[in-house]
């Protein structure tokens, strides 16, 4: 009999929508998802990365208008020349990459809702409200702002329209209590504790149904029972985390294989401000069908500029090529990580960029690097010498594996990258402390030199495991100048369960310096 595949580790970013370039606050997302999927290949485990783009609504149908294009036009555009380029640049290794108006989720979402309209979950009705396109969203009396007359969007600071339509309902309502009880069961679906009570009290102050469809507009999916209307384009963007992976299909076809495998979802890594859409309306739906709900929501905070949530519409938003044309794709993949809580909201400051960049990477990771190698191969001919033990920087890596992996997989990537790093200032205090330059200036002291620099080249391959899913670029140059490809095998494949076990590099490897793993900031620019 053959053993079916273990379950991998799904998780999803928001689709962003594609309206404009992605901005510092989308790499965020995309990067943090990246680490984290990365950490989880290192541990073994098989792993499925979807990212994509929310194509449909009234905000791009109007974008692309005021570019001269049709809406298609407008996306395939965009992604080809802006999004997809820019998760290149950072070295996004996601598995998928969904686009809405791509056949496999336009077919799949019709059918969905087709079998939730037959099982008595969709109904006519009149929508009669306020709308915020920049939000895409029906809004609520406690979610605007008054300006004289006018209401405002407090997101976005724009009037809201009214829209006054016969639309398709979903009962959302209906399921209020089964949400309620979901979360209090699974205190980790909503994670961090403040997104889950602010999902709790949402929840508890009275839900109403949901119009999931739209008449006066054409870019969307069209309702397969209804063909004047297409659908609200959130109901049809949620279901690109199941449609992606073969919602629907047969079970013994490849998409079927792929949904048994993937589903549900480990983690969907979101803003806070979609926080509702995904721990409320999606739930909402995969209960109305029958399908398990996803393992946890995570909502994190915003990078803010200027006290307020950067974005394109406000003029201030940071494309990630402005970061990493001064500081390098990987200083730009650690520091959004290393410096803001995840969950919590965050300045972006060029200053401590910058400090950040020269004390932590440049002087704390770098330069043991660079240290090391140019003392292997000038007191040793570049080749490592015998393995060697060091009690302390042993336990310490032991220590600091334990404390990495928890906090990582608990989404603390502050916490994770604070340990490695910790580990990484203990290592150059040794070296600081052994003065092995002193000890080779007489050849008494041969053995200890030569242990002291094995410790320190395998606290460096450590390391560089170690901070693989956060910076791969400068892991793999290190990796490279420790021979580690071609002793122990490509660095991806490093396994963090086994990271802690001393004595890999083995005796004879051949050393050699690489340019600056975090070259000098040049201040002119
Ligand atoms: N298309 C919807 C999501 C549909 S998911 C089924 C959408 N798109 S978006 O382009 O507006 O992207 C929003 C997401 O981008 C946020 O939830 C967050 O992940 C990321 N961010 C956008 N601006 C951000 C900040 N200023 N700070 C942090 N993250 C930000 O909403």
């Amino acid at each position: 009999m053959t053993r079916a595949p273990a379950k991998a580790f799904y998780l999803t970013t928001p689709i962003y929508y594609v309206n404009n370039a992605p901005h510092i606050g989308h790499a965020y997302t995309t990067v943090a998802g990246d680490v984290l999927t990365r950490w989880h290949r290192q541990k073994g485990e098989s792993v499925w990365y979807l990212t994509g783009t929310d194509e449909h609504g009234e905000k791009i149908m109007r974008t692309a208008i005021a570019n001269g294009l049709t809406p298609q036009e407008w996306v395939d555009k965009l992604v080809e020349t802006e999004w997809k380029p820019s998760w290149r640049l950072l070295n996004i290794a996601n598995d998928d990459f969904i686009r809405t108006t791509e056949v496999r989720h336009t077919e799949r979402v019709q059918r969905f809702l087709q079998s939730l309209k037959d099982a008595g979950y969709i109904y006519a009705g009149r929508y009669e409200g306020p709308y915020c396109v920049g939000c895409e969203e029906f809004k609520l009396p406690g979610d605007l702002t008054e300006s004289g007359d006018e209401k405002l969007c407090s997101m976005h600071g724009t009037p809201v329209e009214i829209v006054k339509e016969d639309n398709w309902f979903f009962r959302l309502s209906a399921f209020v209590e089964p949400l309620l009880e979901h979360y209090r069961k699974n205190p980790d679906a909503c994670q961090p504790e403040s997104a889950r009570n602010e999902v709790l009290s949402f929840l508890k102050s009275g839900v109403t149904d949901l119009s999931i469809s739209r008449s006066t507009f054409d870019w969307g999916i069209p309702v397969p029972w209804d063909l004047k209307q297409v659908f609200y384009v959130w109901f049809d963007a949620l279901l690109n985390y199941a449609t992606a992976v073969g919602l629907g299909d047969e079970p013994t076809s490849e998409g079927g294989k792929k949904f048994a495998q993937v589903w549900p979802p480990d983690v969907h890594l979101v803003g806070k401000e979609i926080l509702r859409f995904h721990a409320v309306i999606w739930p909402a739906m995969l209960m109305a069908a029958g399908l398990a709900v996803p393992k946890k929501v995570f909502a994190h905070g915003w990078l803010l500029v200027g006290g307020e949530k950067m974005s394109k519409s406000k003029l201030t938003g940071i494309v990630p090529s402005d970061i990493t044309d001064h500081f390098g794709v990987d200083a730009f993949r650690y520091y959004f990580l290393r410096a803001i809580p995840f969950g919590s909201d965050g300045s972006f400051s060029w200053e401590d960029m910058s400090a950040r960049y020269t004390s932590e990477l440049a002087n704390d990771f770098g330069n043991l690097a660079s240290r090391l190698t140019a003392m292997v191969e000038k007191y040793c001919a570049g080749i490592l010498p015998a393995i060697s033990h060091d009690s302390e920087l042993e336990a310490a890596l032991v220590v600091t594996v334990e404390k990495a992996d928890a906090a990582i997989c608990a989404l603390d990537f502050q916490g994770g990258i604070n340990a490695i790093m910790e580990f990484c200032k203990r290592v150059n205090g040794y070296v600081t402390e052994k003065e092995p330059w002193k000890l080779a200036k007489d050849p008494a002291n041969k053995t200890e030199l030569e242990s002291v620099l094995y410790n320190t080249a395998e606290s460096l391959r450590a390391l560089a495991v170690l901070l693989n899913s956060v910076m791969p670029g400068t892991c793999g140059i290190l990796w490279q100048s420790l021979d580690a490809d071609e002793m122990l095998g490509a660095i991806d494949k490093q396994r963090i369960d086994h990271v802690a076990t001393w004595g890999q590099l083995p005796e004879g490897a051949l050393i050699t310096k690489s340019a600056p793993l975090f070259p000098r900031l040049d201040i002119s620019e």
